[in-house]
């Protein structure tokens, strides 16, 4: 499974500019979570989270949200790209799938997935606006305050302490991952 094949998909079906760059943020955190759970899969899991979203301008899921995650496996498969661990991973990242989450790349994707969101909402809140600026504690206070980026869902990001990682523990691990691409990402 080649990245630059995964890149080719996402520039061929990502079309909203926020889409493609939270598309490299998972990627980025999950590589870096990767590195701690299965260091042997790193390529792997960077590219499940490059694509986990790749069906979001393509297929009706306001209408039936049950269809985003399906409609990334069926791109996936009529490119001939991907496994059945990474479609797994995909579909049970979106619970209104039903696809219950089983493997570690399964629980890892459906915490990664809302924290670049949250770290760009707190990110956005500064001055310079730049993912540096954000500190652990930042992400904790803010994890408390309901009302702010209410669309975050809290319980999702937490769920990484099943993997044995405590939560102040991926907040860091997420800020350098996103850090490290900030050009990328424009914060
Ligand atoms: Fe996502």
């Amino acid at each position: 499974m080649k990245r630059e094949k995964a890149v080719e998909l996402l520039n061929k079906y990502i079309k909203s500019d926020h889409i493609f760059k939270h598309s490299y943020a998972v990627e980025s955190v999950m590589r870096s979570l990767a590195e701690k759970l299965e260091p042997d899969k790193i390529d792997f899991w960077g590219i499940t989270g490059l694509l986990h979203d790749l069906d979001v301008d393509t297929v009706d899921w306001k209408k039936d949200p049950g269809l985003h995650g399906p409609g990334t496996i069926e791109i996936l498969k009529k490119e001939n790209f991907g496994n059945e661990e990474m479609y797994h991973a995909i579909l049970a990242h979106n619970e209104d799938t039903k696809v219950p989450r089983e493997t570690v790349i399964d629980k890892a994707l459906y915490a990664a997935d809302p924290i670049t969101g949250f770290i760009t909402a707190i990110a956005l809140v500064y001055p310079d606006k730049k993912v540096k600026s954000v500190k652990v504690k930042s992400i904790t206070k803010r994890m408390k305050e309901k009302r702010f980026a209410a669309g975050a869902n809290r319980e999702a990001m937490k769920s990484i302490e099943d993997l044995g990682i405590e939560f102040p523990e991926f907040c860091e691990l997420s800020l350098k991952a996103m850090n490290n691409i900030s050009d990328l990402l424009g914060l």
